[in-house]
């Protein structure tokens, strides 16, 4: 069989709409627990978030953010000791269902990771890796174009196509990942520290990024830097210590008026 066959996840039902504030739940988590041996890294952890919005998630080193990211496309599949209790739910689908396919759930929700992880491989073949796979070639050009202009980086590419995306700088290099990761077309973006790597300047070419692909997709990013998720996101999710989501909202009450005291005393440096 092969992997254009596959059967996708069923995302035909449709995503429900809150009519008070009219945002529209894409991935919902309910009471999603996670474990590592007999180690507890997510409390029971239950969210709604967004589609096409930022949504923010931090907290202090530990916390359980990479774990929790890495339940929406299954990404925790590939760590042996790694169990999960409770939904986690993409447009209504659980996807720890058995019939969910995760290297189809990972077309839908692609990932980009802290540290730039361009494969020794030209500019243009990193962009085409996931259509090749999915046999999507039909003018492969085309539509490399086109993700390395929606990733800001076409300008600076476009007459060294056939160079080694390893020879690019840090942050070429991580709008790079950006490019092959929304070339596949998916509908989700997770971003683990995509910035923290980079130089000040290239990482505010990411958040500016960032904003502007939420237009079309739903941007799920952990960060380190609370200015940056300040800046960049629409929703905040704090997790503190232990797994625990404590407080999940609009970024502004999160940053100006949190519900929560240690929210507060996370936000202005008390601790973490
Ligand atoms: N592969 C693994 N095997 C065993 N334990 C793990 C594994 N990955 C994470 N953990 C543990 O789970 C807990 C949560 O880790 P996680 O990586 O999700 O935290 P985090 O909030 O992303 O931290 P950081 O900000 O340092 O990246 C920690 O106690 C960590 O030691
Ligand atoms: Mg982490």
């Amino acid at each position: 069989m092969s992997d254009t066959d596959t059967p996708s996840i069923d995302t035909s039902i449709d995503a429900e709409t809150d009519r008070a504030t009219g945002d529209t739940t894409v991935v919902e988590s309910d009471e999603l627990a996670v474990y590592y041996g007999d180690e507890q890294a997510l409390q029971p952890t239950s969210m709604e978030i967004p589609e096409k919005q930022v949504t923010a998630i931090i907290g202090p080193s530990g916390c359980g953010k990479s774990t929790y990211l890495r339940c929406i496309n299954r990404m925790n599949d590939l760590i042996d000791v790694a169990r999960v209790e409770g939904e986690i739910r993409f447009k209504g689908k659980n996807v720890y269902d058995e019939d969910v396919d995760p290297v189809a759930l990972r077309r839908k929700i692609g990932m980009v990771f802290q540290k730039p992880n361009p494969f020794p491989k030209s500019i243009r073949d990193n962009v085409a890796y996931g259509l090749k796979i999915q046999g999507k070639d039909d003018d492969v050009d085309a539509q490399v174009e086109q993700a390395l202009k929606r990733a800001a980086l076409w300008d600076e590419v476009k007459d060294k196509l056939d160079t080694s995306g390893l020879d690019l700088s840090g942050g070429q290099q991580q709008r790079l990942c950006i490019a092959r990761a929304i070339a596949p077309d998916p509908e989700v973006i997770l971003m683990d520290e995509p910035a923290s790597a980079l130089d000040p300047v290239a990482t505010s070419q990411i958040e500016d990024l960032i904003e502007e692909l939420s237009r079309d997709y739903t941007v799920v990013i952990v960060t380190h830097n609370m200015q940056q998720a300040a800046r960049i996101s629409d929703k905040t999710a704090v997790f503190l210590t232990g797994g625990e989501l404590v407080e999940f909202g609009n970024t502004n009450t999160i940053f100006e008026n949190p519900e929560n005291q240690r929210v507060e005393d996370y936000i202005t440096g008390k601790f973490g």
